[in-house]
């Protein structure tokens, strides 16, 4: 179906059901998603709870992983799925750790290793060429929502933000201590969660699903 929205033609399939499924196991990501899809009247039940193994995450982008979570789920169950897949991009490390920021903090979850990782691979780069780099960084995350005959639709957000060094604030997840938004001092962790997700990569990947996939309802 095509649809005008926000003077742009949509060219991608609409999803007009009632009920999908989030794929995945994060319960707070999961939550996320819930509370984003709860104005629009779409009721939403995670992967987990309906007994679906997560598939391994083999594809080589944020959009190549988040199909292949959203396909897995949509067609082994037989419901439309969204899935994300997200992390932290830094520009002086060519994008790293990118699709593998979960995996950087290894089997334990240990974030305050990898974000030494982050720090100390800037540090390295900057002793080896003998040039102060930038601490930009982006968060990025791509949604995907599939449907039970492997049709999917993809959209990608990102928040654009500066590391900072040591880490700051407990709240949030992840790598929230050392990245602030552009604009900001407060990271991440130190931030309300509220405006955390107002602005988040999430925020914006859901903000064009919701001018695309789920238009005007
Ligand atoms: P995924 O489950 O493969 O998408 O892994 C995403 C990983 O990226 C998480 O484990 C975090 O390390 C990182 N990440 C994604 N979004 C955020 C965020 O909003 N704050 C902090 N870290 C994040």
């Amino acid at each position: 179906m095509t649809s005008q929205l926000q003077g742009q033609t949509f060219q991608g399939r609409r999803f007009e059901g009632q009920r999908l499924v989030v794929a995945s196991h994060n319960s707070g990501k999961v939550r996320e998603i819930i509370d984003l899809l709860m104005p629009l009247a779409i009721e939403a039940v995670s992967a987990g709870t309906l007994g679906l193994l997560e598939p391994e995450e083999t594809a080589d982008s944020f959009a190549g992983n988040s199909e292949l979570k959203a396909r897995a789920a949509a067609v082994g169950l037989g419901l439309p799925a969204l899935a994300d897949d997200s992390g932290l991009a830094v520009d002086a490390l060519g994008g790293d750790p990118g699709i593998y920021s979960a995996r950087w903090a290894g089997p334990s979850k240990d974030f305050p290793m990898a974000m030494t990782k982050v720090n100390d691979a800037i540090l390295e780069l900057e002793k080896r060429t003998g040039v102060i780099q930038t601490r930009k960084a982006r968060f990025i995350c791509a949604l995907s929502l599939a449907w039970p005959d492997d049709h999917v639709e993809t959209v990608q957000g990102e928040v654009v933000g500066n590391l900072v060094w040591p880490p700051r604030g407990g709240t949030g997840f992840g790598y929230d201590p050392i990245f602030a938004p552009e604009g900001h001092t407060l990271t991440f962790g130190e931030a309300d969660p509220a405006w955390k997700h107002s602005i988040s990569h999430r925020a914006d990947a859901f903000k064009k699903l919701l001018t695309t996939v789920f238009g005007p309802r």
